[in-house]
């Protein structure tokens, strides 16, 4: 058994993804380098991947755009997956229809061992995953909603329900809002909206503490030998802080208090100015102990790597088993040094890594771990090493 310390993928199947007709892989060690030219189908086949667990997958695209031109209009993604738990098949599709011309607004299916699951949140007990991409490259400098987006999936490889908490304050913090703008508001259903917004921002408080100790404290933790740099994680949220400082029950007393204290405010705004979906978090890059986002292009690469092998170290310490990894273009932006010390450290976990590159020489150092395959306008050719 190859995988048995880590979450993996041991066979994977499109179905009119993208530029994919069809395509089958059995990837046989645990690094995976898809090389190809620019436009080949390399990302995608990492889309179709971060489509195993719930949510929009790394490039957060429309479900209908997905589906190949000229196929069909529906797409489909399965998989043979070793967890911890055992092996299982997972698969997510889309039925799309061909003659609404927004591909109909159907949301996606999941499938477990041939059970149709309700939603794609069935998913979200089997793998867990990580991902960087080259959109992340302005995370430390770019607007804190992005960083709490990226935030809140790295807490959902500790707690697989924080996605659907989050979205649920959402929703009704968009009902919230609604109702302050409307003349006959009703005060009695606003306080019950604020009172389930308060239960809900009290539990995505807390497991967004528990994952940045966690996370800080791998974070934190360096080997001098790896040549990414540690770092200092620290989140910053009021309803963060309030939850650390006092017991839950108080906590969401508070906040339902300072909601309502704030609905004139609000009401002006049109909009809530004060929760979690307010938060934001810093990193220091520790050797230069500088923040992260003063850091030169290539050194907030370095860090945000570090962070997310840091993540995978967190979950295989937690779950005992470590995430599988879809490493967007990762190698292309670091020196033949840094390569080796990345494949190093991928070895080292035992994670799946699945990564990208337009040139097979940027996988040289992966060694033995590494299966190479090249792709080249929707087929996939294992290069024999
Ligand atoms: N729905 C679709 N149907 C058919 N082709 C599509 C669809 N969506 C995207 N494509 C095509 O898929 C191709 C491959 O895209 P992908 O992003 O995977 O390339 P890549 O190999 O990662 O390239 P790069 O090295 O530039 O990142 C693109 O040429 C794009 O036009
Ligand atoms: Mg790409």
């Amino acid at each position: 058994m190859p995988y048995n310390l880590s979450f993996a993928i041991s066979r994977l199947t499109l179905s009119d993804f993208r530029n994919y007709e069809t395509l089958r892989i059995n990837p046989s060690r645990p690094l995976i380098a898809l090389t190809g030219q620019n436009g080949a189908g390399k990302t995608n086949v990492l889309e179709a991947v971060s489509l195993l667990v719930p949510g929009r997958g790394l490039r957060g695209s429309a479900l209908n755009v997905i589906a190949r031109l000229g196929g069909s209009a529906s797409w489909a993604v399965a998989a043979n997956i070793s967890v911890p738990e055992g092996d299982f098949k997972i698969g997510t599709s889309y039925e799309g229809d061909p003659l609404a011309e927004d591909g109909g607004s159907s949301g996606r299916n999941a499938m477990i061992d041939g059970q149709l699951q309700r939603s794609p949140g069935g998913l979200s007990n089997y793998l867990k995953m990580l991902w960087l991409t080259p959109a992340m490259d302005r995370l430390f400098a770019g607007p804190a909603s992005d960083r709490r987006r990226f935030f809140d999936r790295l807490v959902m490889s500790f707690d697989s329900h924080h996605g659907a908490r989050v979205s649920a304050f959402e929703k009704v913090m968009r009902e919230r809002n609604f109702l302050l703008q409307d003349p006959r508001c009703d005060y009695a259903w606003l306080t019950s909206i604020e009172a389930q917004m308060a239960e809900l921002a009290i539990a995505i408080a807390a497991a967004r503490n528990e994952a940045a100790t966690t996370l800080a404290r791998h974070f934190a933790a360096h080997a001098d030998i790896s040549p990414f740099p540690w770092g200092i994680l620290q989140l910053l949220g009021e309803i963060e802080a309030l939850v650390s400082a006092k017991p839950a029950v108080q906590a969401e007393a508070e906040y339902v208090m300072i909601l309502k204290d704030s609905r004139n405010l609000d009401r002006a705004q049109g909009r809530t100015l004060k929760g979690p979906h307010r938060t934001d978090f810093s990193v220091l890059h520790g050797p230069k102990s500088q923040g992260a986002e003063l850091c030169s292009t290539g050194e907030q690469k370095a860090l945000l790597i570090g962070l997310i092998l840091a993540q995978a170290r967190a979950v295989k310490e937690l779950v005992g088993a470590a995430p599988v990894l879809l490493l967007d273009e990762v190698a292309a932006h670091l020196d033949v040094h840094r390569r080796r010390g990345l494949f190093e450290a991928l070895s080292a976990l035992g994670v799946q890594a699945w990564m990208t590159g337009t040139d097979t020489s940027l996988f040289a150092e992966a060694g033995e771990a590494s299966v190479l395959y090249n792709v080249e306008h929707g087929t996939i050719l294992e290069v024999k090493t």
